[in-house]
């Protein structure tokens, strides 16, 4: 049942290699999600090739909104704002996002909400459990590793940031050397737990006086292992080299984040970004919270694993936030390939 306080978000992500659609009920209730995958069409490239990524977004955008809507059982006429992730990715697949989004807002006149991204990912959590403020958000996914505190639902600092690869990057670059088909995330992460840490890969910046990561040097380091190997005919062990590869990037995000769950003391903490659907790294953080003294401890959020990669759901989670604080966008809204969540602090480089 519908009360008349209830708002009702249709929204859109198109930043990379999904298309989705979905309508979201008070920025709590996914009524619908729709996902159109091009997954297959970048594998034999080994990644996301942008002119390919734009042109299966215009292909599917329309169907998929109709279907969102059908799906959530509702019309335009149920729509309270129309959201759109405009940055950051790929800027000719954003556009398509955002072109599709203003258009129906023209049609119908129904308001329009910029979403950035990133702040997509950490709302993800809203649609899991109610967040208490100021939390942490630790965000990792195929081009971001943050460490990002939350004052409340609309406002975000990050106080952490990758100097280099994204831990996803990292994940999919090394699993390419293994054959493993893009993206290679989870199968690296279900070999983990099939070998061990044997190779002792470095933990770069880790007991560093901040909270920035760096993921290239490890990603070298498992490089030239496996390249040498080759070079003397020696075979390596697949699932040892994904242990010690999974256990170097765990160790280093949970270290750093604990570190800062005590000096920020959130009152929750969430996980947002594909890279969050890594078992390895959910049991670490869920153990290493247990862990902590009683007065330390937040509450911890991790999303539904269907939730932590790129939707439209979690766009409409955010984009209530900022519709509850009249954050709303003009037929102005373009896409911005390198929008960015503003710094608590510059303590970069
Ligand atoms: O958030 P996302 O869907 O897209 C970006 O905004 O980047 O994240 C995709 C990334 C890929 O790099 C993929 O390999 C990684 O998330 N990923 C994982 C797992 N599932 C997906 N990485 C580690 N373990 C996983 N289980
Ligand atoms: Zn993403």
């Amino acid at each position: 049942m519908d009360s008349k306080n209830d708002i009702r978000i249709l929204a859109y992500e198109s930043s990379c290699d999904e298309t989705s659609t979905a309508v979201v009920k008070n920025g709590r209730e996914v009524e619908s999600m729709i996902i159109a995958t091009q997954i297959k069409s970048h594998q034999r490239f080994g990644g996301v090739v942008p002119e390919v990524a734009s042109r299966h977004h215009i292909e599917v955008i329309s169907q998929i909104t109709a279907k969102a809507l059908t799906q959530a059982n509702v019309t335009w006429q149920d729509i309270d704002a129309i959201a759109v992730t405009y940055g950051p990715g790929l800027v000719g697949a954003l556009l398509i996002g955002v072109s599709a989004a203003k258009a129906a807002s023209m049609a119908t006149g129904i308001p329009l909400i910029g979403v950035d991204h990133i702040m997509g990912h950490i709302m993800a959590a809203q649609l899991t459990s109610e967040i208490d403020y100021p939390a942490l958000a630790l965000q990792v996914s195929g081009g971001h590793t943050e460490i990002v505190l939350l004052q409340d639902p609309t406002h975000f600092e990050i106080v952490g940031d990758t100097r280099d690869d994204a831990a996803g990057e990292a994940y999919d670059k090394i699993g390419r050397v293994l054959g493993v088909n893009y993206p290679a995330g989870k199968t690296i992460d279900k070999w983990a737990h099939e070998g061990q840490d044997t190779f002792n890969f470095p933990r770069a910046m880790m007991e560093d006086d901040n909270y920035d990561f760096s993921f290239s040097g490890l990603k070298s380091a498992f490089i030239n292992t496996c390249h040498h190997a080759d070079q003397i005919h020696q075979e390596l062990n697949k699932y040892d080299l994904a242990a010690s590869f999974q256990t170097a990037v765990v160790d280093v995000l949970a270290t750093k984040t604990i570190r800062a769950i005590k000096e920020y003391q959130p009152k929750t903490f969430i996980m947002g970004g594909g890279v969050a659907a890594n078992q390895g790294l959910r049991e670490r953080m869920e153990q290493e919270i247990e862990n902590l003294s009683i007065g330390l401890k937040p509450k911890v959020i991790l999303p539904e694993l269907k939730l932590c990669g790129d939707n439209a759901a979690m766009i409409g989670a955010a984009a209530y936030n900022l519709y509850n604080e009249g954050k709303f966008a003009d037929l102005t809204l373009n896409a911005n390939p390198s929008l960015e969540l503003p710094y608590a602090d510059k303590i970069l480089y």
